[in-house]
């Protein structure tokens, strides 16, 4: 059950005050009557709003989830002072949501980043007990070697000492220094700092998959779509957590 208010401002990206002036002005009708109190109460799964007399369309969403292709040079945060935020690349159409990145690219990488207003769901992702998988296709200044995938399989120590998890390393079609890297943590600069360790350089960073979900291929740089059902739920699942 939640506010009526709060419900009309959350479906129409309006302010509470908005929400609160459409209502008393009697603009807002609940299973079919007229309703003007901002606090009634109703089963957001269930009540039939209509503003002005047309039905609100869709399901109510508790959360969003969408799947962002963030291009280079823009950053992985909320938001940001100076900087263009993968928030702020959907924050348009949802000005009421607090949208964050479940995980974070470096500004200069691309690829898959999921947005979402639910931090629950964004812990199953990323936390490392759950091991959800995250894809890469890497361009290297060198070829990839044995001894880079042998140590990658064998998991990482990076300069500091910090001991990684194993992870894999694999050739990306003919060219030598494209590989395909697939890692179960989320440690600051990994696939850089893990390259660095035998002297490579990371030239390009793109990520294509979370887990059971690929980055779609029709989201050209910047663009973002909610994900379906499915992927939710394969995410979910991939999180450990088959329902909420
Ligand atoms: N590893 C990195 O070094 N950078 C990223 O953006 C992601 C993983």
């Amino acid at each position: 059950m939640m506010r009526l208010d709060k419900y009309l401002a959350e479906r129409l990206g309006l302010t509470r005050s908005e929400s609160r002036r459409k209502i008393a002005a009697g603009a807002v009708a609940v299973d079919g009557a007229v309703c003007r109190q901002a606090d009634a109460k109703l089963d957001e799964n269930a009540a039939q709003v209509t503003v002005d007399g047309r039905p609100l369309g869709g399901a109510y969403e508790k959360y969003v989830y969408l799947m962002l292709n963030k291009p280079a040079g823009v950053v992985s945060a909320s938001r940001d002072a100076r900087e263009v935020t993968v928030a702020d690349l959907a924050a348009a159409a949802y000005p009421r949501r607090q949208l964050f990145p479940a995980g974070r690219l470096d500004k200069t990488s691309t690829g898959f980043v999921l947005l979402t207003d639910d931090g629950a769901f964004a812990h199953d992702i990323l936390a490392p007990a759950r091991h959800v998988e995250k894809t890469y296709l890497v361009r290297l200044d060198t070829p990839l070697t044995a001894a880079m995938q042998a140590g990658f399989a064998a998991g990482v120590t990076l300069a500091d000492g910090t001991r990684l998890a194993p992870a894999a390393a694999e050739p990306a079609g003919e060219d030598p220094c494209c590989v395909r890297v697939t890692l179960r943590q989320g440690v600051y600069h990994q696939i850089k700092r893990m390259f660095g360790v035998y002297g490579a350089g990371v030239e390009a960073l793109h990520r294509l998959a979370i887990g059971p979900v690929t980055l779609d291929p029709a989201l050209a740089p910047g663009a973002w779509r909610p994900l379906t059902a499915a992927e939710l739920a394969a995410l979910r699942a991939a999180g450990g957590k088959t329902s909420r």
